[in-house]
This record gives structure tokens, sequence and C-alpha cells, in this order.
């Protein structure tokens, strides 16, 4: 952009004066030092250096001087110029140290501080239990079985002697996975109990059997403080030549005192089951029960009926065995006076704090 041909206009050339100039660095500096951080100091950056700032239009106004004036007046403008500039930069370095601190103060993280206590996790009382179940038998010689849970009815019902009429192959009690279809003769099921597993065992091995079976079952309960559609049980089985009821009672008895303290008692009280012949509940005596001392139910149990041996292949003249299948959440509500059978499955990492048992 050239004035070269403009006239000279005193007007004009206002700014070029040294007075204007040096009002207009005055300016700049006051401005720029009013400004409270860079923001501020971006905006009214256009003020003194734009192209209408006062020594920009100074600048402009050179052009218009007659020519022995036009050196004179183009170092003063420039001079002035740079001093404004020289007063942004000068402002900006030092908005941009205080921003810097600011941060550095205002982010600072006291690493010293206490944190938050996170819980610590702990295996789950009834994994113990079951555990320790196990360990339990394998120390009398068991060995430990598992299988599916999700099982052809014929394992959870027909060869335990439950007939197809039993009120436990109802819709009421079972979850029904899949029904029968042409081709299978049997539709699957969550197991209901842990005796599918007798099953299991006696198809896959030649007696003698001494196995013991700890697991996950499913009925179709309502959840409440002793009901939970999931719960588990232990099963035990012995198959072999000469088992009586004797043998069944003693393994029972060093079962609970296991469990439970060696001070309990036990006793077999005459019951049925369609795997089983006799059957019996097992009671367990708790002295120290809350409520006062009483029997307490813990689970089933009985000879193997001969027609589960044959159903398996077992000659039932040759062999003879027993089985039992006790609650496992039962055993941990007994032993460690839980009151409500939700607390042991809603996941509160405090549960097996409060238990005492964590590990
Ligand atoms: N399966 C039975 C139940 O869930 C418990 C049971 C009873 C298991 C007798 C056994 C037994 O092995 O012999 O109620």
């Amino acid at each position: 952009m050239s004035y070269h041909n403009d006239p000279y206009d005193p007007k004009q050339v206002a700014y070029l004066s040294p007075e204007a100039l040096e009002e207009a660095v005055a300016d700049a500096r006051t401005d720029f030092a009013a400004a409270v951080d860079l923001d501020a100091l971006h905006k009214i950056k256009h003020r003194h250096l734009g192209d209408k700032a006062p020594v920009m239009l100074a600048r402009r106004e050179i052009g218009a001087l007659p020519p022995a004036a036009k050196s004179d007046a183009g170092k003063r403008v420039n001079a002035a110029r740079l001093a404004v500039n020289a007063a942004y930069d000068e402002r900006s370095e030092v908005l941009a140290a205080e921003a810097a601190e600011r941060v550095l103060r205002e982010e600072t993280v006291d690493v010293t501080l206490p944190t938050q206590r996170r819980m610590r996790g702990a295996r789950h009382p009834i994994t113990l239990m079951a555990d320790g179940i196990a360990d339990l038998f394998i120390a009398m010689g068991y060995q430990v079985n598992e299988g599916p849970e999700i099982e052809p009815e014929w394992y959870n019902f027909d060869a335990l002697n439950i007939k197809p009429d039993h009120p436990a192959r109802t819709m009421m009690d079972t979850f029904y996975v899949a029904a029968a279809k042409a081709g299978r003769d049997s539709g699957l099921v969550l197991r209901t109990h842990t005796s599918s597993l007798q099953i299991h065992s006696m198809l896959n091995q030649e007696p003698p059997i001494y196995a013991v079976a700890p697991g996950r079952v499913y009925r179709t309960d309502e959840v409440d403080a002793t009901h939970s559609p999931v719960f588990h049980q232990a099963e035990g089985l012995v198959v072999d030549k000469g088992i009586t009821m004797a043998h069944l009672k003693g393994t029972l008895d060093h079962f609970a005192r296991a469990m439970f303290g060696s001070g309990v008692k036990t006793r077999l009280r005459p019951s049925y089951f369609p795997f089983t012949e006799p059957s019996a509940e097992l009671d367990v005596w708790f002295e120290a029960h809350k409520d006062g001392p009483r029997w307490i139910e813990w689970g089933g149990c009985g000879m193997v009926n001969p027609r589960v041996l044959s159903a398996c292949g077992i000659d039932p003249h040759v062999y003879s065995g027993f089985a039992f299948g006790m609650g496992i959440d039962r055993a941990v509500m007994l032993g460690h006076d839980v009151g409500d059978m939700r607390d042991m499955f809603d996941g509160d990492v405090r549960f097996p704090l409060a238990l005492g048992t964590e590990r």
C-alpha cells in the first residue's frame, strides 16, 4: 500500500508526531500491563499492533511526508513499533510463566494423602467349604468327581429311580433346558441335585468306588432368606463289597464333626428317597445354636437302591453301597450363623470378612 501521491495534510500526519508516538507506546504498555492473562492479552493485541493501531497508522503516514522528513519519521515510527512489540512480548512471557505456575500449583497431587481403602476380595466361604469337604474325603481315600450342570433327564431322574410321575419331575422344581426330542429319549435339565454324579461315577468306573462330588445345583425356588434357585451340595458315593449302613453312619459322624466341631452328635432319621433303600435324613445336634440346642437337618442319605446299581450295570448281588447328599450352603450358614442366604450370593466382599473365613 502506498500513499506517495497523497497530498500533505497536517491532520493525517497526527500520529507521526514524537508525542503521539510516545503516547501510543505508553498506552500500549498500560493496556498490556492491565491484561490479567494470556487470553486478555491476545484480545487487545490488535488495538496496539493491528492495522488500525496508532503506530501502524503512523507508518502509513510516512509516505505523505516531504522526502526530507521521511527518514527521520521512519526511524521514529519503527522505534515506537518495536517498543510496542517488545512490551507485548514481555507481558506475554510474564503471563505465560504465571499460567504455568498456576497449573503447577493447582494441579499438584499430594502423594502423601491417605487413599480410600480398597477392600481385598477373598475366596467365597462356599468355595472354601466345598474344598474343605473334598480335602476331608481325599484324606479317607476318596476321589473327587465333577460333572456337568446340564444333564439329560435320565441322569438326573430315571437312572436314580425317579419315575416320570414323581413330583420332582414336574415343572415346579426343575429348570428344563430342552424338551425330549425324537432320537434322544430324554430332555435336558439343570441338575436338581448332585446325585446325578453318582450315575456318572458308576458308569465311568468299576467298583470299588469311593467318590465325593461337591457341586452347584438348581431348582425353581423363589429367593428368600432360606432359599435360592442356585445352591450347593456335596454328594458322596461308596460302592464296594460288604458295605453296610454302619459304614454310612461312621462316615457321616466323622464328616459332621469335621465340619461343625468334635462336640456335635448326629442321628439318622428314617426317610424316603427313590435312589436309596433304606433312606434316612441326617440330623446334627447343635448344642450352642442361637435359638437353643436342637437337631438340624443337614441332608439325605441311604443305601444305594439296587435298581440304581443295576441301571448303571453293577450287579447288586455282588456289590452294595451307600450315598449321601449334604447342603454346602446350609453347612456354611449353620457353621457361621448366617441368618439370610441372600448374604451369601450378593457378592459383597465384606461377607467373608464378617465370617472371618477370608484367605
Ligand atoms: N439328592 C437328595 C436331595 O437333593 C439328597 C440325597 C438323599 C442324596 C439321599 C443322596 C441320598 O445321595 O442317598 O434332596
